[in-house]
């Protein structure tokens, strides 16, 4: 724990990817929402404030050379990771900052606007009051003009339940034997006791027996950083939006695709209530408690620059969109939202996931589609909630860095392999990252190694290196395998991250 900021340190932070905070996502929504977002297809800069390990910084910047990226974060672990991360893949265009939020408002007020985009992911939350107001001076000072701010967090009131638990697990560590991650495990096992017995605290919240249930398959390091910081606190949308008005900075959506349609994502009978508000912070107020959200992906503009029709249409028909692997091939299916299931029209989403099961397609060309005639302005959000799902992603538009990325895919597989807790590789065309299993990154290595191999002897080959090296690659080896070589690899192969030829 750090004696000035209150913010666990001892314990560093796992390596996650957070998806929607890549430039082209960020400029997906933005155009989808008719907003001006910065021009990728130009040279432009991103930063990331509280960055963790560094591994997100690291595969955006891999995957996307018009960028210059900055990751910041006090820990020196997590500088020490990234910049390391970084080196090993050669990549020149990204620096690491060791800093504290408080010493970078002088340096913010003298540089002045220097980004296109500010990421602030699972930060805002769980610091203190004073690191807020640090955070604010760098936005409002760094932000450019038409800059977009990415501010996710815990929000009220569907994380409000965890208070309670989490102020005990605090006072409990204090006194507990051990590291932070002993120590927390040990509160936990307090609580569950606690559930156990009967105490009433779990009856009149279910959700906390759940979340003590989830919490014991996650990475202890997460939880750690999750519960045991000292200023964690789930935040008003109406406070955050009144914070970053004072930086200057307008609400304009949500980097979570379906929470910007409210038809799909409110239960319909509140939808005329949502008619009767009126001002943004009453509005996403209700949105919270009519959905009870527990964590927001927030998109705030510096000064909103709206689309006007002929523009917004331009911005959508330059789009173009590619199904990700495991995507369905056809209509009629079902989206679990967080209001329950949710049906998708089989005669919208049908002939796009049909026509772009043959490739990645523009806009424009979707938008001719014989069948989708009569629902062209649902295209729009359809592709959205195919995203939103997992089943879609826009293709970055201009330079693809195919063999930064190879690069960078062989040493992330090489660490993984030898144990690091690595869970994604750098996909060039998507200017961003896709999951990858330990059976992926065995798999990655060998195809980068060995290019020319297909069919049973890349199996096999597989097989061999998972058993050479001790790799426990889970249950059900065999059909995994075949799943990778009958949908992972052409999918890694369309999309460039490893080369198109090879032998059966
Ligand atoms: C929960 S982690 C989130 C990491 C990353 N943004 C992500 O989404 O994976 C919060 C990060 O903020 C950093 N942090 C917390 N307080 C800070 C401060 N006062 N100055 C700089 N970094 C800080 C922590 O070291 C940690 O890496």
């Amino acid at each position: 724990m750090s004696r000035q900021t209150g913010y666990i340190q001892d314990v560093p932070y796992p390596h996650h990817y957070q998806r929607e905070s890549t430039p082209l996502w960020l400029s997906f929504i933005t155009a989808a929402l008719g907003i001006q977002g910065p021009d990728i297809t130009r040279p432009y800069s991103w930063c990331e404030l509280g960055c963790g390990q560094g591994f997100g910084a690291v595969i955006n910047a891999a995957t996307n050379p018009l960028g210059q990226f900055t990751a910041i974060d006090f820990n020196p672990q997590h500088i020490a990771h990234g910049r390391d991360l970084a080196q090993a893949a050669g990549l020149d265009n990204l620096a690491f900052i060791e800093a504290d939020f408080s010493s970078l408002i002088q340096i913010a007020r003298e540089q002045g606007p220097q980004h296109d985009f500010i990421v602030l992911n699972g930060v805002y939350s769980w610091i203190s009051a004073s690191d807020r107001q640090a955070l604010h001076q760098c936005i409002e000072h760094w932000l450019k003009p038409g800059g977009i701010l990415f501010l996710g967090y815990m929000c009220q009131p569907g994380m409000a339940f965890l208070a309670g638990a989490q102020r005990f697990l605090r006072c409990h560590a204090e006194h507990a034997a051990g590291d932070a991650v002993q120590q927390l495990l040990a509160g936990m096992a307090m609580l569950e006791r606690m559930e156990q017995g009967g105490a009433g605290f779990f009856q009149h919240y279910p959700l906390a027996g759940q979340y003590l249930r989830l919490g014991k398959t996650q990475d202890p390091r997460y939880l750690v950083h999750e519960l045991l910081n000292e200023h964690w606190e789930s935040l008003h949308v109406a406070d955050v939006m009144a914070n970053m008005a004072a930086c200057g900075c307008d609400y304009i959506g949500t980097a979570t695709p379906l929470e910007n349609i409210d038809a799909l994502s409110l239960p319909g009978n509140l939808l005329p209530i949502l008619d009767a508000l009126h001002t943004p912070a009453e509005r996403e107020t209700f949105k919270d408690l009519a959905r009870n959200q527990s964590e927001r992906r927030d998109l705030y503009q510096k000064g909103i620059r709206r689309l006007d029709n002929e523009a917004h249409r331009q911005v959508l028909l330059d789009q173009v969109v590619s199904v990700l692997p495991g995507a369905p091939s056809n209509g009629g299916l079902t989206f679990d939202t967080r209001i329950g299931p949710v049906q998708g029209d089989a005669s919208l989403f049908g002939p796009l996931l049909e026509s772009l099961a043959t490739g990645p397609c523009a806009f424009a060309e979707l938008l001719r589609l014989p069948a989708l005639q009569a629902q062209a302005s649902l295209i729009n959000p359809a592709l959205q909630m195919l995203a939103w799902a997992g089943y879609l992603h826009p293709l970055l538009p201009g330079e693809v860095a195919l063999e930064r990325c190879r690069v960078l895919n062989r040493v992330i597989a090489g660490r993984a392999m030898r144990g690091e807790s690595y869970a994604h590789l750098a996909a060039p065309t998507l200017g961003s990252a896709l999951g990858a299993e330990p059976l992926h990154m065995v798999a990655m290595r060998v195809v980068l190694e060995y290019p020319e191999i297909g069919g049973r002897l890349l199996r096999e080959t597989i097989l061999a290196v998972l058993r050479d090296n001790g790799i426990a690659a889970g249950d059900d080896l065999q059909a995994r395998l075949d799943a990778f070589v009958r949908i992972t690899l052409p999918a890694w192969q369309q999309m460039g991250i490893v080369e198109i030829q090879r032998c059966e």
